[in-house]
């Protein structure tokens, strides 16, 4: 379970005349997410989704508000003081992969997030990303407890299968397409077997077909941890009202910035769903319209 309370981030910019100004990327947003479910954030560029992806995965903090992940808090405003920032450290749970590094005594291993232009790293192999993922997820681990090269191999190869893409092992990124790229960036998330999956526009760089594609592999993936002891949170921003009333079971809205809950529409149909579904269909044309008005809302402003 997710709960984000009352989330704003405002962000201190310097304009061109070199005087200090202020933005407001996030404004206020409250919303709790069950476990096994996939809920997809859609609002117009720059209205702060990607800022509030970020302080969900613990990457950013937000300057108020708090997030808990299954009652526990992910990060607070941050303290203003170094003796606060002392106790901070020690009372806030950092489930950033990046920031495990640097928080070394709090390892955790909940959420995974795929970033749209940087999923994978250029200069390893498929596997490599992979074990590489694995390895920073056992840096807090005694060594004698941690798996052994051979076993994240293993790994990293059972989960590659499970994306399409065994025998591209010891290819690297440049040798597959864009739509294997998000497949393997998939693979490396589903490996260090999060509870939670951020995803940041996963599928925006792949044509329409490859794009369906990835999105019943995603779904598919997903209902398999439906039977595990907590069944996996997808998160996922997207600009395509389709793919995210086709995938999700809530369409969050966001509104035009500063970023704030516009409407959430729950999508009550079973699955496996069919795209042609007047019922997905009315779904869709609901937040299309939506966002419509917003758009012309803005351009009324800024005439
Ligand atoms: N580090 C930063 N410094 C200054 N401004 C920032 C910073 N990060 C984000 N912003 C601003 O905050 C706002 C929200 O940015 P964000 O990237 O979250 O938008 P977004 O909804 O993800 O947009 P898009 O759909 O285009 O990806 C934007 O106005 C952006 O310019
Ligand atoms: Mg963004």
């Amino acid at each position: 379970m997710i709960e984000a309370r009352s989330i704003s981030k405002f962000i201190s910019v310097v304009n061109e005349n070199g005087l200090a100004g202020g933005l407001t990327a996030v404004l206020n947003v409250s919303i709790s997410i069950p476990d096994g479910k996939i809920v997809s954030i859609i609002g117009p560029s720059g209205c702060g989704k990607s800022t509030f992806l970020e302080i969900l995965a613990g990457l950013q903090a937000p300057t108020e508000g708090e997030i808990r992940i299954d009652g526990k808090l992910v990060l607070e405003p941050l303290p203003s003081t170094r003796k606060e920032m002392e106790d901070y450290k020690r009372r806030y749970r950092f489930i950033s992969p990046l920031a495990n590094g640097v928080f070394t005594d709090h390892p955790k291993h909940d959420i995974a997030m795929i970033f749209q232009d940087y999923a994978v790293f250029p200069w390893m192999t498929a596997i490599n990303n992979i074990v590489f993922a694995l390895r920073l997820r056992v840096a807090g681990i005694k060594r004698r407890e941690r798996p052994t090269h051979k076993e994240m191999l293993e790994k990293a190869s059972y989960y590659l299968a499970k994306v399409g893409l065994s025998g591209s092992e010891y290819k690297y990124p440049s040798q597959l397409s864009g739509g294997m790229r998000q497949r393997l960036a998939l693979a490396r998330a589903l490996s260090v077997e999060p509870k939670i999956i951020l995803m940041d526009e996963p599928f925006a760089a792949v044509d329409a077909l490859s794009r369906e594609k990835l999105q019943d592999d995603l779904l598919r993936l997903w209902a398999e941890t439906k039977e595990n002891a907590t069944p996996i949170i997808i998160i996922l921003i997207t600009h395509d009202v389709q793919e995210a009333v086709y995938l999700s079971d809530e369409v969050v809205v966001f509104s035009p910035s500063p970023g704030s809950i516009r409407n959430r529409i729950p999508v009550d149909i079973e699955r496996p769903r069919a795209r042609t579904d007047p019922a997905i269909i009315e779904i869709q044309e609901r937040i299309f319209a939506m966002l419509q008005y917003d758009i012309n809302q803005e351009n009324e402003y800024s005439i």
